[in-house]
């Protein structure tokens, strides 16, 4: 097997903020990604940003910004998202960047010298929402439903037709290409109705990569798009990297982008002469409280609302046990709740507060010594070593919400074995001293397992666990495969005992909730009140201290339509450019603020004025009523923290 192991999720599109589908299907990558890493593989794990295309050039122009300033304000709240959630990623591409221009004309050349590209005519019903052809005749797109809009241009085409046959013998030969199989069936039968060719080249619209030679034309989206998988590995520029790391060991993506990517991709690839990824996992969708999410329901759960109400590793947890990868899930806070606070702090937390507690007041925080073991004990030491086998091998087969089980029926099975050793009973008695350090040794040690496994899922709290324990290295530098009973050290102290998973509370959760659904709903306010002088009012001097002032330049402003007062402004603070909309709109006039410093509140959450998204705030000092802005004389770094 080799050593390497490179896994993709979707490049997401950057016409909205992220949200929990998106969130989805990287919190399932971050957990391969951890496993893979703890079975000592090298591993590149890929997300990113797909950013061309007419949808996108669509919505920047609606939000009157250029295309690329747009997107660059996008693209920062996805990687944000995952910084918050604490993914671990290794890259992150977009599709704006050099180097997957230079990778997209790349393999068309490959193409192209092995002649499966040619010039011709193309006229048909498209789809913008899914950047699409419907097939001929068809006027609502058979994929989301919206009406199509009819267009006709001169297009570069992929000879698709021709690998009909190629293909079909690819699944036969890979049957696990595709997972879950009923997701598979569904391709080979997509594949064996016949395949034509496919327009890769637009020229009804700029907002792409001009194809080589012949720059009126830019590929098509999904050409574009696909190849981020090689870009980001270093494609363009021939590179270890890439020779390491390609073919992808699994693409995942969602079950509605299954075509492109079962079909069209690896015939893409071995028309390049490149093999194709060996896997595509494909998750379902969730419904939030039964419902599609959607702009116009109003239902959207994004990725900040979520952070913002719960911790990551219960954001990975329930998302991960909840539904098995390929299913689809319904999302509410309520079955969240109860997910995490019967398994999590129930189960996980308190098992860990109970077995950690025990050993401080009886054994001095010091792990025990084992005496002799009994049968139960025997037992419970045979039960941790084939949860790591069962663990193991439904990881492996990506089915992690039964890995996950798995580990929860050990939990079980330690709970039960506490209860009828009565540990707390034997804490006075010398004569029972020895079994009480065989039962306290034997579940800290299974506790140990527990934490290791579980690291992958949720790796905050499993670490916390393990420094609980006394283990000093570092929870990711263990091998699951290596595994074995018996590493506690006897003798060695434990660390401080902390309530891991305290339980969310049902009230104060639904309230927040509810306090942020007004919020959304409710009108923006006025410009004037959303000024620093305004909200200082009503904050004491340690909230003060969580106001984050960062040093900003002004890249461009521009007035906000239909209104005298407000600018939106787009300022680089060093790690990504903002949009902040500012009331100083009579006061300043667009044209003069380009490369002004100004101090911008940076850990705001955003809001809309007047319809325009609003990440930030710049400060200013009230002057008669009317705001000037705070500047800096002297040079300063971007993004560098007023204190
Ligand atoms: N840009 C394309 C992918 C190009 S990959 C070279 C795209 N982007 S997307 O932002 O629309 O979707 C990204 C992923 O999010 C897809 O896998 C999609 O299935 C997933 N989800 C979007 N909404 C979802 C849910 N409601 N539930 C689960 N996943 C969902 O498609």
């Amino acid at each position: 097997m080799s050593d390497t192991f490179y896994l993709t999720t979707p490049l997401y599109y950057v016409n909205g903020v992220p949200h929990v589908g998106h969130t989805y299907t990287s919190v399932i990558a971050d957990a391969i990604a951890r496993y893979k890493r703890m079975c000592g593989l090298q591993v590149c794990s890929l997300t990113g940003t797909d950013e061309h295309g007419l949808k996108i050039e669509r919505a920047a122009r609606e939000q009157g910004l250029s295309p690329q300033k747009f997107t660059n304000t996008y693209a920062a709240t996805f990687r944000q998202a995952w910084k918050k959630l604490g993914l671990s990623f290794d890259e992150f591409i977009r599709t704006t960047e050099k180097r997957h221009g230079e990778a997209v004309a790349e393999i068309f050349e490959r193409i192209k010298e092995n002649n499966f590209i040619y010039l011709g005519e193309y006229s048909g019903n498209y789809c913008v929402n899914c950047e699409a052809y419907a097939p001929q005749g068809v006027t609502d797109c058979p994929d989301c439903g919206r009406p199509t809009e009819s267009m006709s241009e001169e297009s570069y085409f992929f000879k698709l037709s021709a690998f009909e046959e190629k293909l079909l013998n690819f699944y036969d030969s890979n049957p696990d290409f595709v997972v879950p199989a009923t997701r598979m069936n569904e391709i080979v039968s997509f594949v064996k109705g016949g395949l034509k060719d496919l327009s890769i080249s637009r020229t009804s619209f700029s907002w792409g990569i001009p194809i080589p030679g012949d720059e009126k034309h830019i590929f098509y989206v999904w050409f574009d798009a696909l190849t981020g998988y090689l870009a980001g590995i270093g494609f363009a520029s021939p590179s270890e990297n890439f020779e390491q790391y390609w073919p992808a060991d699994v693409q995942l993506i969602g079950k509605d982008i299954l075509r492109f990517h079962a079909v069209y991709w690896p015939a893409f690839l071995i028309a390049a002469g490149l093999e194709p990824p060996r896997h595509i996992l494909v998750n379902g969708w969730w419904t939030v409280e039964g419902e599609k999410m959607s702009k116009s329901r109003g239902n959207t759960i994004t990725t900040d609302e979520l952070i913002d109400l719960v911790p990551p590793d219960y954001v990975k947890y329930f998302l991960l046990r909840e539904i098995p990868v390929g299913a689809d899930g319904n999302f509410s806070y309520k079955l969240l709740l109860k997910r995490v606070n019967s398994d999590l702090a129930n189960d996980l937390g308190n098992l860990s507060n109970r077995i950690l507690t025990m050993i401080e007041s009886y054994c001095k925080g010091q792990i025990p010594e084992s005496g002799e073991p009994e049968t139960r004990d025997e037992e419970l030491k045979q039960f941790s070593s084939e949860t790591i086998d069962l663990f193991r091998k439904n990881f492996d087969s990506l089915q992690i919400n039964k890995a996950i089980e798995n580990v929860w029926e050990l939990i079980s099975m330690v709970n039960k074995y506490i209860v009828a050793n009565e540990p707390w009973a034997m804490g006075d008695d010398p004569a029972k001293e020895d079994r009480l350090g065989t039962v306290l040794y034997y579940s800290a040690e299974t506790l140990r397992i527990i934490a290791i496994l579980m690291a992958p899922i949720i790796p905050t709290g499993t670490a916390s666990i393990l420094k609980q324990l006394g283990v000093s290295k570092p929870i990711e530098d263990h091998r699951i495969p290596q595994l074995a009973w018996g590493e506690l050290e006897k003798g060695s102290p434990i660390g401080k005992i902390q309530a891991i998973y305290p339980r969310l509370d049902q009230d104060e959760l639904l309230s927040r909730v509810e306090k942020g659904r007004q919020q959304k709903e409710s009108p923006a306010p006025p410009a004037q009140e959303t000024d620093v002088t305004a909200q200082k009012k009503e904050i004491g001097i340690e909230d003060f201290a969580k106001v984050e002032m960062r040093v900003g330049k002004i890249v461009s402003a521009e007035r906000v339509p239909k209104s005298d007062k407000l600018l939106k402004v787009q300022v680089d603070i060093g790690s990504e450019v903002r949009q902040v909309v500012a009331g100083i709109g009579e006061e300043y006039a667009p044209e003069e603020l380009p490369g002004r410093l100004v101090a911008v509140v940076t850990n705001l959450k955003p809001v809309k004025l007047m319809g325009v998204e609003s990440n930030g705030m710049l400060v200013a000092a009230g002057n008669k009523g009317k705001p000037v802005l705070v500047a800096f004389n002297e040079p300063v770094r971007l993004g560098a923290r007023l204190q």
